[in-house]
């Protein structure tokens, strides 16, 4: 007798997906477009301690493998935490162009020939880092990823959003000098209890200096959320927003207008957002019209990078050849590259 799962609007045998050969040899090497990536959240527990000796910080944990072992998280706010203990052992220049430079090396392998990598700076700031010295560590690997592996970036300043606008507010005063090094503003942390209109004058002073605005919205919290980025944020891409499907007019809305999505998939499993990718809505969404990307958010924490991603999704669900080019020319149209490198995006995705 077979179990049937229901995902939104569609209904899928519970039996594992084989994934097929071709499929396999698409997702490993069809070039990647990242949309969604916290690079304190690519600090791998090695990299963690090494950092921690070098900088004389002590840890809660008594080992790489006690470190890794703690990776199990309930929701959100349970991984937030031990994801902001890990920040703190990021102190100089060279801390984060370290992290960044491990990311991209692990994002070559994956064939990510474009990535926008989210910053938080208040995490770094409250403990007397200078915001010079995160961007520019930052900046410098990504500069020299461009060279050696030809990866195009951007970087997305984000606010964290449990703590006050004024500290917002501040950190975008920080932050402006170093402008011509970030091409927008985001959102994250955790969303119950901080919805976006907390944020709505930073936002506009930030889209007043030029800058592009994203939010996190409906990962954990409800769908209204994505109203409210969209209206008083006027965000122009919604970060993760798998929540949508509990308004219909949310996701009718999110199909008329093409508001990208950047969706986590391994990150939505380990956070409980769904209990396995099987149950995963991704497919569902695709099916709808919404224009979903794929991203790995914190890649050290959930299980694997982007490409991991692409397999786990591709091992649970129904995806096909003609899925995975739609998500690749999502991600080019939704990304915030030049209108030259957006159009060489797009022809790399479409020659898969
Ligand atoms: N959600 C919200 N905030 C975050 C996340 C996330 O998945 N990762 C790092 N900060
Ligand atoms: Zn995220």
């Amino acid at each position: 007798m077979s179990v049937w799962l229901c995902a939104a609007s569609v209904w899928y045998p519970r039996r594992r997906m084989a994934l097929s050969v071709d499929i396999q040899r698409l997702v490993q090497t069809m070039p990647k477009i990242e949309l969604h990536l916290h690079i304190e959240g690519s600090l791998e527990p090695e990299m963690v301690f090494a950092l921690a000796a070098k900088n004389s910080i002590e840890l809660p944990y008594a080992s790489v493998d006690a470190l890794r072992a703690a990776y199990e998280f309930a929701d959100l706010q349970s991984f937030l935490d031990i994801y902001y203990a890990g920040t703190q052992v990021l102190c100089t220049e060279s801390d984060f162009y370290d992290m960044t430079r491990a990311y991209l090396v692990r994002a070559a392998a994956d064939n990510v020939v474009h990535t926008e990598i989210f910053f938080d700076p208040q995490s770094h700031t409250s403990r007397g880092v200078p915001m010079g010295t995160i961007i520019g560590g930052i900046r410098r690997a990504l500069d020299d990823g461009k060279k050696e592996f030809g990866i195009s970036s951007e970087m997305i300043l984000c606010f964290l959003r449990h703590l006050s606008e004024e500290d917002a507010e501040q950190t975008l005063e920080a932050a402006l000098p170093f402008k011509k090094h970030f091409i927008g503003v985001g959102l994250d942390s955790g969303e119950r209890g901080n919805p976006p209109s907390k944020f709505e004058r930073v936002f506009k002073k930030a889209r007043d200096a030029g800058l592009r605005a994203v939010a996190h919205a409906a990962e954990e919290g409800p769908a209204s959320y994505i109203t409210e980025a969209l209206d008083l944020l006027h965000v122009t891409r919604i970060d993760h927003g798998v929540r949508c499907t509990e308004d219909d007019n949310v996701v009718t809305r999110l199909v008329r207008e093409q508001i990208p999505l950047t969706v986590c998939p391994l990150s939505n499993v380990k956070l409980r957002v769904f209990d396995t990718m099987r149950d995963h809505n991704i497919k569902a969404l695709l099916d709808r019209g919404l224009c979903v990307t794929v991203n790995s958010d914190d890649p050290a924490y959930f299980g694997g990078y982007i490409g991991a991603n692409f397999e786990s999704m591709c091992d649970a669900l129904p995806i096909t050849r003609a899925d995975l080019i739609k998500l690749g020319e999502n991600a080019a149209r939704a990304s915030y590259a030049d209108e030259a490198r957006k159009a060489e995006l797009l022809r790399l995705v479409q020659s898969i």
